[in-house]
């Protein structure tokens, strides 16, 4: 099985998703700043496994700094979470992530640690933050699997796997849990351009796990409904706003959108890492764009004419409208989202 994102004696390993599934490569990033330009350039994705990676960013940076005096290393934390929060925009599992080590920081420091202390209790939070991903991860499984129909044709968009987590997955938990308590399950993947995650690593999880996957164009999914080929979709998500508003890979709107048109169920699958209470609604979740060569030189080769406009938002929104139910660890949420995450949140 592959390791997503761990913690080494020499920094933060990487599984190097650019270079699936040709080669399964690692990379160790030994700075805070590699850590952030691994993220950037998308070395790791998906929004648990980037809050995971900052995480163990921010623990590398401590320990590196542990031999400065005291407020050097706190500057160097500070320095560290204001790099990595500017890795990428919209998955707000980055943010929540280093909102947790730098109040971890901040307790420790109160409590009278000293150095030497501060640096593992940083090394614990986010160890802390990467076990808790994937136990909530299990749990998304074991809840999601309950929607899952005995026999079904799951569609999902992008990668919302283990590749894109701390490990199992959340769209592609609720897969795994569905198949575990013993339903038969067949993944139509979209290729989710311009990055192709669908294509390049969801197929390659899915097929490493030996769960039958067919691979469809992004364009396919709409007729594929219609003629009643889809049983249910489920996707993850980057942000789910307060009201149920989800933000999720380019393409998942649509998705959405032809769902209830035809009739099928649209869930999604986040830990609440991924619900952002304090953003009202869609509108203001922040939408990532991404560099123009993505479009038009996919993987080096140019398709577009030199010199075309190109847009390329690397997220949409799905307004909750759309959404049938939202699976978290701790249970499932349906409609008015704004109270039943607000408690699923709160515990209760
Ligand atoms: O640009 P990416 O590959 O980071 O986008 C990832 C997605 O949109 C995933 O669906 C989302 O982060 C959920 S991952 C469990």
């Amino acid at each position: 099985m592959f390791r997503t994102v761990e913690r080494t004696p020499s920094g933060v390993r990487l599984l190097d998703q650019r270079k699936l599934p040709q080669a399964a490569v690692y990379i160790t990033c030994k700075t805070p700043e590699e850590t952030a330009d691994a993220i950037r350039q998308m070395v790791v994705r998906g929004a648990p496994a980037i809050g995971v990676t900052a995480a163990f960013g921010i623990a590398v940076a401590a320990s590196e700094a542990a031999t400065l005096d005291p407020g050097a290393l706190d500057r160097r934390i500070a320095e560290a979470c204001e790099l990595l929060a500017a890795a990428r925009p919209t998955a707000v599992n980055l943010f929540w992530a280093i909102a947790r080590m730098a109040e971890a920081a901040r307790e420790f420091r109160a409590a009278g640690c000293g150095n030497a202390e501060l640096a593992e209790a940083l090394e614990r939070e986010a160890q802390a933050i990467h076990d808790e991903d994937l136990a909530a991860c299990r749990a998304i499984g074991r809840h999601g699997a309950t929607l899952v129909p005995e026999r079904a044709t799951v569609l999902t968009h992008c990668n919302a796997g283990g590749l894109a987590t701390a490990g199992y997955g959340t769209a592609l938990g609720v897969i795994r849990g569905a198949i575990e308590a013993g339903k038969k399950v067949r993944v139509l993947a979209d290729e989710t351009r311009p990055l192709w995650q669908g294509a390049r690593l969801t197929a390659w999880e899915l097929m490493e796990d030996g769960i039958e996957t067919v691979l469809i164009t992004d364009g396919s999914a709409g007729g594929l409904m219609r003629g009643g080929q889809v049983d249910l979709v489920v996707v993850g998500a980057d942000r789910i706003a307060r009201n149920g508003d989800v933000a999720n890979k380019i393409g998942t709107y649509s998705v959405a959108v032809l769902a209830k048109e035809n009739g099928v169920p649209f869930y999604v699958a986040a830990p609440l890492s991924t619900v952002d209470l304090a953003c009202p609604d869609g509108d203001r979740i922040p939408i990532e764009q991404r560099d123009r060569r993505e479009v038009t030189e996919p993987f080096g080769t140019r398709i577009a004419p030199d010199g075309v406009g190109v847009l390329n938002p690397a997220f949409d929104v799905t307004p909750a409208r759309y959404v049938a139910a939202i699976v978290t660890e701790r249970g499932i949420a349906r409609a008015p989202y704004e109270a039943s995450l607000a408690a699923l949140a709160s515990g209760a």
